[in-house]
């Protein structure tokens, strides 16, 4: 899969689970990113909501000189199956840190350590699913960050049509 934190430049980032004095800056990065965590107050509320949902729901954050520079939301669906299914449900990185691969070694970190868990209660990742807009960059980043292939497009989503990508070799051991 993708490279290191330190092969990709981000040797002063930081990459470690949330904790509850993130909440707030996860919020506001979320409401930079994402529509649905604007409306006052509801962005902190959705937030807080998910990260009461441990082990269901994890976000991690990337860290940067004691400053949150993103997060991201795992999402546990169907259960805690022994082939588990993985959403990556949200992703974001504040806006004047993108295009330095903080984005990709956010994923690539999280990932690790949201895997070690489920193998230390007896499970493996069998897929993990992303719904995204249909712009190139998007699809790009997911195939080169966690190795998706499109599956299918869900017609007027969140803002308009997403394709829901797909991958399998997150744990094939
Ligand atoms: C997507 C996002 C997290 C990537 O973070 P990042 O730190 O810039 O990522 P990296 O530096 O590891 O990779 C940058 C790549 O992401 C691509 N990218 C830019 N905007 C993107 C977007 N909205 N969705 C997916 N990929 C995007 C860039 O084109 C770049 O590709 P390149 O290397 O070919 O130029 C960041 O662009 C972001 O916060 N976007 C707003 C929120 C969002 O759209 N999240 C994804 C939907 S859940």
């Amino acid at each position: 899969m993708g490279d290191t934190g330190s092969s990709l430049g981000t040797d002063s980032i930081k990459v470690r689970p949330a904790s509850k004095a993130d909440l707030s800056p996860i919020a506001e990065i979320g409401a930079n990113a994402f529509s649905g965590l604007r409306p006052k107050d509801m962005g902190l509320k959705w937030v807080s909501a998910c990260f009461s949902a441990f082990p269901r729901m994890e976000y991690w954050v990337a860290e940067s000189e004691d400053a949150i520079a993103g997060y991201i939301l795992w999402n546990e669906k169907g259960g805690f199956r022994k082939d588990a299914v993985l959403e990556l449900e949200q992703i974001a990185v504040v806006p004047n840190l993108r295009n330095r691969g903080i984005g990709r070694s956010l994923i690539f970190h999280s990932l690790a350590g949201v895997r070690e868990r489920l193998h230390s209660r007896g499970s493996r990742i069998k897929l993990v699913e992303v719904t995204t807009g249909t712009e190139q960059q998007a699809v790009e980043f997911y195939r080169r960050s966690l190795g998706t292939d499109v599956v299918a497009k869900i017609p007027d989503y969140f803002r308009g049509d997403e394709f829901v990508l797909v991958s399998r070799k997150q744990d094939e051991t």
